[in-house]
């Protein structure tokens, strides 16, 4: 047979088979032009176009149902897929292609459709940078940052609500002191924020991490005005004191627009929605042995709490910023009169707790 001509090989073993590809791609190329022109001869079928078409598998046989076919599209691609050895990269792979292929024929994606969407992700990869991560900005809008940290940050009905960690934790804020001073205190509403760090029996967390960063009065984060504002400006990185406790001094901030001149912020201007973030405090805040939480602190009286615009308010996360107006207190804690306050009690689960 021609198969054992080319190497001398057996043909049952695998090497041989690979051997004999090009043969067989030579063969089959052949067979195929014999055949098409059987095709435009039809009256004059040879022998040999006979038996090619006897080797083509039927829609019976189980090669067949290998062949594209719209009804069972999800099912052909899932099959390809079911001997991935990680059950976990299967189960998701699953989920996906099933939904995808859903996706496509609830809308009946035109290929107009699909090209545009194949431009969009182009350009979102293309706009990522070392500093500006445009999917995550993208699943941020989309609702699915903050889906994701809602399903893994359970707070037992006890811990803190978490929310979307954001693009600006990209610098390492500076270690500072109980009560100091992290904005310009020209700049804005004067603040003094306070706290606690307590364990889900209550217990207060002595030496807890807490870092803070936040945009300013005009609602700009320093790395956004780096012209302006040192490294640093509007963050710090506290550690809670014996009892569980920190403060510190700063400004209240405002609400402010995601960056919105990429893929992202088309996006938004295409489906009429607006692309702004209420006032908050970010924070971060852990300890050994404990869940660390990332969250924000939103300010009560800002615009656009109820249509942030990567919806990641939870009301328990909303809070008064009540003005104090007492010469007395304010020089007590360093500030101009009169200052707005805010107190944020923060509770962490054990790092083990797992429902
Ligand atoms: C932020 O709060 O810093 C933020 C969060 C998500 C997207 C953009 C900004
Ligand atoms: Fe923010």
């Amino acid at each position: 047979m021609a198969m054992a001509r080319t190497g001398g090989v057996s043909p049952e073993t695998p090497a041989a088979r690979r051997e004999c590809l090009p043969t067989l791609a030579r063969a089959a190329c052949h067979q195929r032009a014999r055949n098409e022109k059987t095709t435009m001869t039809a009256s004059r079928q040879t022998p040999a176009a006979g038996a090619a078409e006897l080797a083509r598998p039927t829609p019976s046989t189980p090669a067949a149902s290998r062949l594209f076919d719209e009804a069972r599209s999800a099912e052909i691609v899932i099959a390809s897929i079911a001997s991935a050895t990680d059950p976990r990269l299967r189960q998701v792979l699953t989920s996906l292609v099933h939904h995808l292929h859903s996706f496509i024929k609830d809308v009946r994606l035109t290929e107009q459709e699909w090209a545009n969407a194949i431009q969009f992700l182009t350009d979102t990869g293309q706009a990522c940078t070392s500093t500006r991560q445009e999917f995550i900005l993208l699943s941020d809008v989309l609702g699915a940052s903050m889906l994701v940290d809602s399903l893994n940050n359970e707070t037992g009905g006890i811990a803190t609500e978490s929310t979307v960690e954001g693009p600006f934790h990209l610098v390492v804020s500076p270690q500072r002191a109980l009560g100091d001073n992290i904005a310009n205190i020209d700049d804005g509403d004067p603040c003094l924020v306070t706290g606690t760090v307590t364990d889900d029996q209550g217990l207060p967390i002595p030496g807890a991490r807490v870092d803070v960063w936040q945009a300013d009065a005009h609602g700009f984060y320093d790395v956004q005005q780096s012209h302006l504002h040192p490294e640093g400006y509007l963050r710090g990185l506290f550690t809670a004191d014996e009892s569980g406790r920190f403060w510190f001094r700063t400004i209240v901030p405002r609400y402010y627009p995601i960056p919105g001149d990429g893929p992202v912020g088309r996006l938004l201007q295409a489906t009429g929605r607006h692309p702004n973030r209420p006032a908050h405090i970010h924070f971060e805040v852990s300890s050994p042995g404990r869940r660390t939480l990332t969250t924000h602190l939103f300010v009560a009286d800002s615009p656009y709490l109820y249509s942030d615009t990567v919806f990641a308010v939870k009301s328990s996360l909303i809070h008064e910023f009540p003005q104090v107006d007492d010469p007395v207190q304010a020089r007590e804690v360093g500030l101009p009169n009169p200052f707005r306050t805010v107190d944020f009690a923060v509770t962490l689960r054990a790092a083990d707790d797992t429902d």
